[in-house]
Parts: structure tokens; C-alpha cells; sequence
């Protein structure tokens, strides 16, 4: 599966970015640097290769399958001034990384309930200098390692310990599976033993210093080049979703559509006898509308290869889920262009910055947290999804997903001023989902943001070589937590 070119030093890459874990549990920790000097000892310690003086940042290289707990980190800008890089070298990192998620909340939507005022407190203000996350198979693994961490004397002040635990068949929250889609890298991945038919793209659509999709551009390398050099950046968003207003959306439409004849070409009457298991006719429709929405089926079945049924015969095997474009579809008669899968990766279909389509792609690490929603005892709680958004740059790739083609919908005028029905800054007042049907088309208007962001940082994922530096660097804060 891996099969990696010599000009990339995988044991120099933090592990979590081109092959993720497949742990089932998360602690997010939130950090801020209490002493620049005993958080760079840290630093020193966990890239030491010493297991006995602190938990090791975990690299890339193919990794014991038995490895109980892995370890990264992710820094802010702040939290690089804190260990002590110099203005110059700050200044070298680009703009939005500069500003912070927080001071770009206009371009990625975080308006109202989502507007950085409404963030949870840890969030809020100075002081969120780094995220040291800890993934492991079980929850007291999870803890010992963490523990470990926030024991070490005077590094670090604990803002917060985000937990998030995998549900079963790789649900998330609306109750859709997830992690189907990721890129698969050249000089990374196995072409002769790929895992899906979508072309590969080139490494530096994630690590710093390495040619882009974009006609072989490179971003720019922040410098000094040990310390840019093969990083990358993590859009981290705490992402609160509202599970019981989607399924009282997707109630409201299967009532509107059933009494829509275009629903009978939709979906043909008799045809949701045939799904494994069958269904009503009103609960098919709903889970037609929340497939059309998302561009899966909530069993992670693509809408472009089975637009009537979730459970198409034969059966499409996990190998075969993502082995699909949208080319032969170009109006989305199957995959309405304005899902949130065909938004934020419009594969082969047309769209309006035509060199775009394969380059801004993202590596998602999200997993979810609180509790999994149950409709037939439907607990008030807190719950969505911790999401990690990795790319090589946050404009070109993050928050032009998120701003273009999320809440504008540029990519294609037929979409254009729709927000993503999923994910989407909706307002009542604007808000449209709309899909063709034929000639026609189902429309609906006036519903309401299903995500909240709660919270979230732009962080730098340094290399291996570049977390020593920084563990030798001076100055930067002397003491107190902010
Ligand atoms: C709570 C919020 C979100 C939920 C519930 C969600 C859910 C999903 C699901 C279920 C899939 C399909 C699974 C797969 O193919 O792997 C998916 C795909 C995807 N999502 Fe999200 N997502 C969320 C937020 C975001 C955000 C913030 C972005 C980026 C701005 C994003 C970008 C993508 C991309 C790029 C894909 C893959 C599309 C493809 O390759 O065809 N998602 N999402």
C-alpha cells in the first residue's frame, strides 16, 4: 500500500498526515506555553527517541501495528513565539496562519452562532499556543499518555481535553459514514495497489517544499527551511452539529416530497421494497433527501454509482465506494451538484476554475464527540464532530474549499450564492437546497445551520527535524500560563 519515493524521508513526517492511525480514541489536549524553556525540554524529549522521558511524537514511518498510543503536535502562531521563533522567521508563515482561524471567520462563515464571540471559553482570547493530540485503542491508554504530558513540570497550561471516540462502522454524527474519501499521494502510494480509481496528486498538496497539483507550483517554504520544510497545516474545527433539527429537516421534506409527483421519478414507487431492509415509503424519502445532501447514502453508498437505493445489487464492496466521478452526471441528476461531497471535491465534473478540481484537496482526521444520538430516546447533549482539515495551505486549499465552494458555491453558476446543505452558514431566510429531477427540479428553502463551529485554531504540523529545532531555540515566554 505504501510504497514510498527517496525523496521522502518518512521518519522526518509527523505520522498522522499522509496515513492516518485508525485509533479509536482522541484527547485533543489545548495547550499554552507556561515556560518557553520547559516546553522546548518537551519538545527535546519527545523527538528524543527515549519512551522513558516523555511519550514520542509519533513520524511516519510504517509503524508496529501494535503501537498502543500515538502522539502529535500542532503549534500556533503564538505558540511559535512562545518558543522562541523570531519575528522574522513568523513573518515567513503566511498570512491566514498569521491571523489566526479566529480573524478569518468571515471567509469560512463563522457568522452568528458560529462567530469566534460564541466559542467555547478555551478557545476564546490569548493563549492557545499548541495542540498535543493522542490517539489510542483505549481510553485508559488515552489517559496515562495524556497524564504524562500535562505532569511535565512547568511546560505547559491546560486550557482543554477534547475527547472524541469512533462510533461503530465509521459513523459520524447525522449518522453518515465516513472516511471513505482521502487522497492517495505519488511517491507515497502504491499505484499498483491503489485504493480507489482517483488520481493521485502530488505530495505537496500536504507537505511544505514539495511540488503542487497546481502545475507543479510549490507554496512558499516558511523559513528557515529546517523549519518549514516538510510541514504542513491543520485547520482544526470543533464542529458542534444539531442532530435533532436534520432529522426533523429530513421529516419535513419526505412530508413535502410525498406529496410532490416528481418524487415518483425520484424515486419510482415500489423501489424502497426492494432496499435492504425495505422501507416506507416516507422513510425512504428521507433517507433519499439525506443521501442527496450529502452525495452518500448514510451507509457511505455514492449517490453516482446507486442514485435509487442504498443497497444496489450487486453490492459495492468498501474497495468500490470511492471509485466514481462526476463527468458522465454533469447536471446531478444523481449527485446534485450542490451536495457537500460534490462541493468540496468536484472530482472530474466541470467547474469554473477548471485547474482546481484535483489541487485542493484536504486530508480529513475527524472524529466525533459526545454522545451518539439515539431518535428513539433523543438525549439533549453536546455533540459533533473534531475535525482535522490537513493541506499544504490553509487559503489555497481549506478555506477556499470552505469559502468558494461551501458557502458560495462558486465552482459552478447553476449552485452559485447556495451554501452547503450540510454544512453551510444557513439562514432561513436564504437558504435553498435544490436538486434537478428530471426537467425539474425539488427545491427547499428555509432552514437553518446544522454545524456550529464552537472553536478551532489554524495550526502549523511541523516536521520531525523541525520540532528539534525549536526544541534548541532561546528566549520566547519565560513564564506563567496566559
Ligand atoms: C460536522 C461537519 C461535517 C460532516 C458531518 C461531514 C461529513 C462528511 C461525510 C459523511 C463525508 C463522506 C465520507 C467520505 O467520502 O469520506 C464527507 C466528505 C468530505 N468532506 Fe465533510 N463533513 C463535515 C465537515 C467538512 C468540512 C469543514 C470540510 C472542509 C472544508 C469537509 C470536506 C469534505 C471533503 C473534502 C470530503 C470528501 C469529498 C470527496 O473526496 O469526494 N467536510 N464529509
Amino acid at each position: 500500500m505504501v510504497s514510498v519515493s527517496s525523496a521522502l524521508n518518512l521518519a522526518d513526517l509527523q505520522g498522522n498526515i499522509l496515513r492516518g492511525y485508525g485509533k479509536q480514541y482522541v484527547r485533543h489536549l489545548v495547550l499554552s506555553v507556561a515556560s518557553s524553556a520547559a516546553a522546548r525540554r518537551w519538545l527535546f524529549d519527545a523527538t528524543s527517541g527515549d519512551e522513558g522521558a516523555a511519550p514520542q511524537i509519533t513520524n511516519a514511518e510504517p509503524w508496529d501495528e501494535r503501537r498502543r498510543t500515538c502522539v502529535n503536535i500542532g503549534i500556533t502562531q503564538t505558540g511559535l513565539a512562545a518558543l522562541g521563533v523570531s519575528p522574522s522567521s513568523l513573518n515567513s508563515f503566511p498570512h491566514e496562519f498569521v491571523a489566526g482561524m479566529a480573524a478569518r471567520n468571515m471567509l469560512l462563515g463563522d457568522t452568528g452562532p458560529s462567530d469566534p464571540s460564541n466559542w467555547k471559553e478555551e478557545w476564546r482570547g490569548e493563549g492557545v499556543d499548541l495542540m498535543i493530540s493522542v490517539y489510542a485503542d483505549d481510553a485508559a491508554d488515552r489517559s496515562a499518555t495524556a497524564d504524562r504530558i500535562l505532569a511535565t513540570r512547568g511546560a505547559f497550561g491546560l486550557r482543554a481535553a477534547l475527547d472524541g471516540e469512533g462510533f461503530a462502522g465509521g459513523l459520524v454524527h447525522f449518522g453518515y459514514r465516513d472516511s471513505i474519501s482521502q487522497p492517495q499521494f505519488y511517491g507515497v502510494h502504491d499505484p499498483d495497489d491503489r485504493r480507489d480509481d482517483q488520481p493521485f496528486v502530488e505530495v505537496g498538496a500536504m507537505l511544505l517544499g514539495h511540488a503542487t497539483p497546481i502545475e507543479n507550483l510549490r507554496w512558499e517554504v516558511p523559513q528557515p527551511n529546517v523549519l518549514g520544510s516538510n510541514g504542513s497545516f491543520n485547520a482544526f474545527r470543533v464542529l458542534e452539529q444539531q442532530v435533532a433539527e436534520f432529522e426533523d429537516f429530513l421529516s419535513a421534506c419526505a412530508d413535502a416530497l410525498i406529496k410532490n409527483p416528481l418524487s415518483e421519478t425520484l424515486l419510482p414507487p415500489g423501489t424502497e421494497n426492494q432496499w435492504d431492509p425495505p422501507m416506507s415509503r416516507h422513510a425512504a424519502l428521507r433517507e433519499m433527501v439525506a443521501a442527496k445532501m450529502l452525495g452518500r447514502w448514510r451507509n457511505g453508498v455514492p449517490l453516482a454509482l446507486a442514485p435509487t437505493t442504498p443497497s444496489p445489487q450487486p453490492r459495492i464492496d468498501d474497495a468500490g465506494l470511492n471509485n466514481y466521478g462526476y463527468a458522465s452526471d454533469p447536471d446531478g441528476q444523481r449527485c446534485p451538484i450542490g451536495s457537500h461531497m460534490r462541493r468540496s471535491n468536484p472530482r472530474d465534473a466541470k467547474t469554473v476554475q477548471r485547474n482546481t478540481n484535483h489541487a485542493r484537496r484536504l486530508i480529513r482526521r475527524g472524529i466525533p464527540y459526545g454522545p451518539q444520538y439515539n431518535p428513539s430516546n433523543p438525549v439533549k447533549a453536546e455533540r459533533g464532530l473534531l475535525g482535522s482539515f490537513m493541506c499544504a495551505s490553509l487559503t489555497g486549499q481549506f478555506e477556499a474549499i470552505q469559502y468558494d465552494w461551501t458557502n458560495l458555491g462558486l465552482q459552478d453558476p447553476r449552485i452559485t450564492g447556495s451554501n452547503d446543505p450540510v454544512l453551510g452558514n444557513n439562514d432561513p431566510l436564504f437558504s435553498l437546497f435544490s436538486f434537478p429531477v428530471g426537467e425539474d427540479a425539488v427545491k427547499f428553502r428555509g432552514f437553518s445551520r446544522f454545524v456550529h463551529t464552537r472553536g478551532g485554531a489554524y495550526l502549523f504540523q511541523p516536521s520531525i527535524s523541525a520540532i528539534r529545532y525549536l526544541a534548541a531555540l532561546s528566549g520566547g515566554r519565560t513564564s506563567n500560563a496566559r
